[in-house]
């Protein structure tokens, strides 16, 4: 360990690993079980082993995380290591979440209750707040959904902060350019782009912050229809554009609306600091009011996620999203009715809606991935990897599309048929 560091050092054999979670910007996250503390850990390991004097960097970065202590923070007990012929392999042992990712989440149950959104976006808020006005200040730099961990209750933890040693030694600086500059993309700040003396401050996390709002209360990712990221894209951002303000659903509060536009302003001023985001959100939304229907929202998400998916297709969370008259604007239009996945709070179809939306789906291969998923022929590790590494490329999206789009208008064509002349 580097001279001065009292940071704990855990050596590979000190833990079981036992079971594989995630491919994520890192390397691979596992959950595991450290023999000697006895609790349930997630290990996130480095694809390839560092030599000495980088593995001194990393730690000396890990230490600050590890000194950050707060209840929206997530704890870092130490520094995995891993002897090989080539160096050390490290990794992070942090507290395991057993929900974890918003990211992770979201895509089973999207939209979220509108309940357990604000509730996230207030903790996210809390959290950043505290590393900003740590002394020096920290800042997070890649605020985004599979950066925010829940626990069992829902209840954030961010992570992730800090940490940008470690990136460089990250799968993805070695698969996307956004990664030379440090973040994710679509949550880095216009300022970023385009600037090679830039050096972020606490209004980048405020930008990104904006964007994650709009991604916590539509439950899409931004800009997803964008195949490859590249100059044209910084030069859009830098622009002025922003991720769809359309498909916001139409009963959000407008406080909440200019409170995510203020967030990704262009100018860097006019973006609250995280102070102001935590009492605009409490102005708008009173958590102690609401505390039995947020209740009520953790345990339909908590059974959905656990397969019982029918408590949440009911109108259960679409009705208690209407029960919050006091948040909406005189438009009552349905919230739900842009929810795309069978395991959110889904409107009323007929069988036949139903059957079409799902040869629509099929027609791209993203559609087809989501229903593998959905149907669990694919587990979570894995659809995450198919989906953030594989559907996105170029090769795929020309190969495949195609092909699957075939395959779906014969879908199609056969239901017809069998619609129209039902079989004896
Ligand atoms: N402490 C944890 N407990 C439970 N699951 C976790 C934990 N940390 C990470 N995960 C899971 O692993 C996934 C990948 O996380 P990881 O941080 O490696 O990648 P990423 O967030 O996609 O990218 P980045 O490297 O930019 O942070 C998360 O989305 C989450 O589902
Ligand atoms: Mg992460």
């Amino acid at each position: 360990m580097a001279e001065g560091i009292s940071f704990d050092i855990v050596p590979a054999e000190k833990i079981t690993i036992q079971e594989f979670l995630a491919l994520g910007g890192f390397g691979y996250v596992y959950k595991g079980k450290h023999e000697e503390w006895g609790i349930t850990v997630a290990v996130k390991v480095l694809q390839e082993p560092t030599g000495k004097h980088n593995q001194q960097d990393l730690i000396k970065e890990a230490k600050i995380m590890n000194d950050v202590r707060f209840d929206y923070i997530l704890r870092l007990y130490g520094i995995y290591q891993k002897p090989e012929e080539l160096g050390f392999r490290l990794g992070l042992v942090m507290e395991y979440m057993e929900n974890g990712s918003l990211f992770s989440v979201t895509r089973h149950i999207r939209p979220l209750p509108r309940t357990l959104q604000f509730r996230i976006l207030y903790e996210v808020a809390l959290g950043m707040n505290y590393l900003h006005g740590l002394k020096p200040p920290v800042l997070h730099l890649d605020l985004k959904p599979s950066n925010i961990l829940l626990d069992e209750s829902f209840h954030v933890k961010l992570t992730d902060f800090g940490l940008s040693e470690w990136k460089k030694f990250s799968t993805r600086t070695k698969s996307s350019p956004s990664s030379l500059i440090g973040g994710t993309w679509p949550y880095m700040p216009p300022e970023a782009f385009g600037n090679l003396n830039y050096k972020p401050d606490e209004a980048y996390d405020n930008y990104s912050y904006g964007i994650l709002m709009w991604s916590v209360l539509t439950g899409e990712e931004p800009y997803s229809n964008v195949l490859q990221f590249g100059s044209a894209i910084t030069c859009l951002v830098q622009e002025g554009q922003r991720p769809d303000l359309s498909i916001l659903p139409k009963d959000l509060p407008t406080e909440m609306n200019d409170l995510m536009q203020q967030c990704w302003s262009q100018d860097i001023g006019c973006r609250p600091h995280f102070r102001d985001c935590i009492c605009q959100i409490r102005e708008i939304f009173d958590f102690e009011v609401y505390k039995s229907e947020i209740q009520q929202d953790v345990r339909i998400v908590q059974d959905a996620l656990s397969g019982k998916e029918s408590s949440l297709e009911s109108s259960d969370c679409c009705h208690h999203n209407k029960d919050l008259q006091h948040l909406e604007r005189a438009d009552d239009s349905d919230h739900c009715s842009g929810a795309a996945s069978s395991s959110s709070c889904v409107q009323d179809l007929s069988e036949e809606d139903e059957n079409k939306q799902i040869i629509e789906k099929m027609s791209n291969v993203e559609g087809v991935l989501d229903l593998l998923a959905e149907s669990k022929v694919i587990k979570g590790a894995e659809y995450d990897v198919l989906k953030h590494r594989v559907v996105r490329s170029n090769t795929v999206q020309t190969t495949l599309n195609p092909m699957v789009k075939t395959a779906a208008n014969i879908v199609g064509a056969f239901y017809d048929l069998f619609k129209n002349n039902p079989l004896e």
